[in-house]
């Protein structure tokens, strides 16, 4: 019924399948930056935290009785770790953005996204496009002269903390812009929370900005912090606003209530050890600027790739030494990538293996 399609996909490179692949090869392609994937500890821990409870499962609807105390529990220790009023947990990074694109932005609003933003995001903003300007990534100044250009009962900007693909950090100036505009601020933490900040907070905490009611990080449970599932942290009325209008909250069954548990459990251990962790991740970006004179503010590094058929070749040569790296092609970017993560359970020597053997062959 779709070969036709199928086979354009496979003409241009582009054809994905969901691949298992070996648990032997070094991770350099997940978003587990700090390898909790693999921390039985913690899982046993998460396990013992569940089993104190009757309730084992979500059940329904966090607002029918799908809400448990580890929820409860989860939302209220991100909230108070980020200096956030209150916190919301969600089913996945994608429903979050999905739910505070659709119901933020309100009749007269007008929502201002950074054209790499998430797609996730980018299918939220669909819901409301009327309302919607995108600005140029990362570019503060067209991001002005577009609130200028588009003024709205209220103007909301979407950001990301790290962007993606890209692993750049969304600039300070975009935040202070905010802050002069007095426009509510949307930041996705998906790749910033557990790398970015010396409590690896996020971006916050890295620029130092003071939170206020006028901010709204969101994240995922899928990446650092070891889990699934993901939260919104924001002041008191917006979360209560979304507990009443967000559909993805509403309409959907409570996350897991194991997964929260791990994220809880996890987020406390990386709290607890953020020093150590904040010196690996360090480590890691030092010797990618030394060796390779790449300089890494996260801990993604894209190194851009001749085409498509190049990025798959040489996912493969790397496959063939032990060390897998994400090959990442159109349409998730505009120019085919190796996008290799700094995981801090892999050992540097690993780390500089794999990007000689990259490095000789990307775009320079
Ligand atoms: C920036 C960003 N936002 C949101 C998401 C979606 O999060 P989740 O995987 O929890 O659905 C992802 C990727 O997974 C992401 O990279």
């Amino acid at each position: 019924m779709y070969e036709n399609e199928i086979k354009a996909l496979k003409k241009a490179g582009r054809f994905r399948e969901r691949k298992l692949f070996s648990d032997d090869l070094v991770d350099l392609a997940s978003n587990d930056y700090l390898g909790l994937s693999h921390n039985k500890k913690l899982f046993k821990k998460a396990v013992k935290l569940v089993t104190k409870y009757d309730t084992l499962s979500s059940k329904a609807s966090l607002l029918v009785n799908g809400y448990h105390p580890i929820h409860k529990d989860f939302e209220e220790t991100m909230a108070k770790q980020n200096g956030f009023e209150e916190g919301l947990v969600v089913g996945s990074g994608y429903l979050a953005n999905l739910a505070l694109m659709d119901a933020l932005v309100r009749k007269g609003d007008m929502l201002f996204m950074d054209e790499e933003y998430h797609a996730s995001g980018v299918m939220g903003a669909a819901l409301v496009k009327e309302r919607v300007v995108i600005f140029k990534h990362n570019d503060a100044q067209d991001l002005a002269e577009k609130l200028a250009a588009y003024p709205g009962k209220r103007q909301i900007i979407a950001v990301e903390g790290v962007y993606s693909m890209g692993g750049d950090l969304c600039v300070k100036d975009i935040f202070t812009l905010a802050e002069e505009k007095e426009a509510i601020m949307i930041v996705d933490e998906a790749h910033s929370a557990g790398v970015l900040g010396e409590n690896l907070l996020g971006i916050f905490e890295h620029y130092d900005i003071a939170i206020n009611n006028r901010h709204i990080k969101m994240g995922t449970l899928g990446k650092a912090y070891g889990s699934y599932g993901a939260y919104i942290l924001a002041s008191s009325h917006i979360v209560s606003f979304l507990v009443n209008r967000a559909k993805p909250i509403i309409y959907s069954t409570a996350p897991s209530v194991f997964d929260t548990a791990l994220a809880l459990v996890n987020m406390k251990h990386i709290r607890k050890k953020a020093k150590t962790y904040r010196e690996k991740i360090n480590a890691r970006q030092a010797l990618v600027e030394s060796s390779f004179g790449l300089v890494c503010a996260s801990l993604i590094v894209p190194l851009e790739m001749p085409n498509n058929t190049a990025t798959q070749e040489m996912q493969a040569a790397l496959i063939a030494k032990g060390i897998l790296v994400g090959a990442i092609r159109q349409p998730t970017v505009e120019k085919p990538i190796m996008r290799l993560i700094l995981n801090v359970s892999v050992s540097l020597t690993k780390i500089q293996e794999a990007l000689a053997l990259i490095d000789h062959n990307r775009v320079k």
